[in-house]
Order: C-alpha cells, then structure tokens, then sequence
C-alpha cells in the first residue's frame, strides 16, 4: 500500500503568544479527500500553512508535530521544496498576480527547472478544465470575476502538478451557481487521482465532497469521521449545517456533469 498523501501528527502552532493549533492530527489517504470544517479562527488556514511552509511569512511556528507527504518529512522545509513534494496551496482569498495575465499566472505556478513540453501540457490540461480561461489568457487576472480567480488560483496550482491539493474556503464568497462549477472541477481534480484537503466554513459543501472530515474548534480536532456520518448526525447539523442541504445539492446539479480530464500525472 502506498504512503498517505498527507500525515499530520500532533502538530502544534504558535503565533507569538497565541497557540493557534494544539496537537492537531489527521490523515489524507493516498488519492484521497478530507475535509476540515470549522468556525472564523478555528485555525483552519494556519493548519493549511503549516502544511505548505508558509507559516513563517505569517509570523507563525511549528512548536512540535510533524507533517509527511507520501511518506516524506515535510516540517522544516521552505515552502518550494514541498511544492516540488507535490504538495500544493491555493490559499484563502485566491490571491492571484492581479496584474497579471491570466496566462502569466499560470505560468507562474509551473514552478522552476521543469521542461517546456510539461508545462505546455499542463497548460493544456488546466484550460481544458477551465474553458474560461482560455478565452481570457491574455486579460489581466484582476479584471476576472471572484469565481473565475478562483478557477485561476486552482489553475495555478495545478500547473504544478501536485499529488496533493490543499484548498482553503474555495467557496467563500462566490454566488451559487460558481460554488458548484468549482464544487465539480474540484471533484473532478480529486477523480483524476489528486488527493485533496479542502478547508471550509461550508459544511454542507465540504461534506458532500469529501470521504472524511475534521471538525476544528479553537485550534483543536473536536469531532471526525466518515463524512457522510457526520453530514448525517444530529449535533452536526444544528452546530455547523446553517444553511439548508437541499440547497447545495441543487448548486452541484445545476453546474452539470463533470468534466472529464487527461492524467495529470504521467
Ligand atoms: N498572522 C497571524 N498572527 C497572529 N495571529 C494569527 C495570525 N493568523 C491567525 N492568527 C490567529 O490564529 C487563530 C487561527 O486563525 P486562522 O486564520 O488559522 O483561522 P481560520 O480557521 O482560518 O479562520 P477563518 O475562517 O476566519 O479564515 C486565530 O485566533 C487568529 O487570530
Ligand atoms: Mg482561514
């Protein structure tokens, strides 16, 4: 059996005098998808960062814990040496080079030494995937509406080609009928053999796409299981499930069937 894409052991995390995460752990199985869920400040996007060795830009440490990818030791790596691990962010808020071009930002997630004909044929796979794209790779990425910057920073990151995807809110903030079109690509990423952890506050949405899920509070893991067992439980739905589920099933179905990709890894 091959290694899990993601193994999180008591990972604890201060910012300063503010402990963030407390001896946080979870598992992402090989080609696999987790969800975290969790309330504002519950240490969601500091577990991501963790993860992908950007806590330092953010002021914050790794107090103890550790992090494997595939059964590679990521903690006290810099952040590009575990893009090239294969584990890649796309963080909160997109953050795309707004300035930018669309095609410029992609370009900028084929990280260094790789050869032109992968990068080509990574481009190739990601504006297969977000035909929208394609129509605007020469606009600036900032003239993009929210759900399209999001496909961007997806994009983005899978230009990297990654073994792992580490999403975080990719929802938030988009209208309906954008969060199922990224609610299906996403699905249909993680059908391609990409094993994902998604970060959100939409519990409904991150239940019906992943397999399992962690329920974050305060910088702990409070609850976790299969997710269907939670989207199913009682104490769930009246702590985390606001909205009505009927709601986003409707969303997904509504964005159509998914697309069908080539392998992104060869
Ligand atoms: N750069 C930082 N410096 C200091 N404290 C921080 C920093 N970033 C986050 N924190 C604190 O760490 C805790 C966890 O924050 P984090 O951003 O990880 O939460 P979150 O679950 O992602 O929240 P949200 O849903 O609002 O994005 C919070 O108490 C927050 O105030
Ligand atoms: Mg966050």
């Amino acid at each position: 059996m091959s290694p899990p894409a993601l193994t999180v052991t008591d990972l604890t995390v201060d910012y300063g005098p503010v402990r963030a995460l407390r001896e946080v752990s979870l598992t992402v199985p090989e080609a696999g998808f987790a969800a975290v869920l969790g309330s504002n400040g519950a240490g969601k996007s500091t577990l991501l960062r963790a993860v992908s060795g950007v806590l330092p830009y953010h002021g914050g440490t790794v107090r103890s814990g550790a992090v494997t990818a595939g059964g590679t030791a990521l903690h006290g790596r810099r952040a590009d040496q575990i893009v090239r691990q294969g584990v890649v962010q796309v963080p909160e808020g997109r953050e795309v080079f707004a300035r930018m071009s669309v095609a410029d930002n992609l370009r900028a997630g084929a990280l260094g030494a790789r050869d032109r004909k992968s990068v080509a044929a990574a481009r190739e796979r990601v504006l297969r995937l977000f035909p929208v794209l394609a129509e605007r790779e020469k606009q600036r990425a900032g003239l993009l509406s929210g759900g399209e910057q999001q496909m961007l920073a997806i994009g983005r990151a899978l230009m990297a080609e990654p073994r792992l995807l580490l999403l975080d809110e990719p929802s938030l903030g988009l209208a309906p009928i954008m969060i199922g079109r990224i609610a299906e690509t996403i699905r249909a990423i993680n059908g391609e053999g990409i094993a994902v952890l998604l970060i959100e506050q939409n519990a409904t949405l991150a239940l019906q796409l992943a397999s399992y899920a962690y329920v974050l509070e305060v910088g702990a893991i409070a609850l976790e299981g299969p997710a269907a067992e939670l989207a199913a439980s009682a104490e769930i739905r009246d702590r985390y499930l606001g909205v009505s589920q009927e709601a986003t099933e409707e969303e997904i179905a509504a964005a159509g069937p998914s697309r069908t990709l080539a392998r992104w890894s060869g």
